[in-house]
């Protein structure tokens, strides 16, 4: 049994309406509901936090600690200018996750670079919502070793 943090940044609450060419059709409530269907079926237990504020964000990333064993994280836009995130995934010992459903590298430059993944154990990006359950396998198997 492990235990996993899916944290989802700023707009991703209004996916399933919010340019749909990007980011799909399904509403985080859907994507969540695979992500809570995947981990049952292999014995992980599963929260979830959306917040459209940075600080909001960073205080939830502290609280994980000594909760939660992987935290997935989906930054939004503070990917690509979070300081402050990516230092707050630095001060925690869990290893963090980033997953973004579309593939930052084929869109605007300024998407191209994530400050926050150079503090994450690693970064999936462009499997639209599949990249959630992507992250999840990823986790699975960090936590078994
Ligand atoms: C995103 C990519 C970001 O550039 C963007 O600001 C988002 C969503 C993704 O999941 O593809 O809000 O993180």
């Amino acid at each position: 049994m492990g235990r996993v943090l899916v944290v989802n940044g700023p707009n991703l609450n209004l996916l399933g309406s919010r340019e749909k060419d990007y980011y799909g059709t399904k509403t985080l409530e859907e994507i969540n509901e695979e992500v809570s269907k995947y981990a049952s079926s292999h014995n992980i237990e599963v929260d979830f936090f959306q917040s459209n504020h940075e600080g909001e964000i960073i205080d939830r990333i502290h609280f994980a600690r000594g909760k939660y064993d992987i935290i997935i994280i989906n930054p939004g836009a503070y990917t690509h200018y979070s300081i402050a995130i990516r230092d707050a995934i630095r001060a925690i010992e869990i290893p963090v996750i980033e997953v973004h459903l579309s593939n930052i590298y084929d869109r605007e430059e300024f998407r191209s670079k994530s400050v926050v993944a150079p503090a994450c154990c690693g970064q999936i990006s462009g499997f639209g919502s599949n990249s959630y359950l992507v992250a999840m396998e990823a986790a699975r198997l960090i936590m078994k070793k």
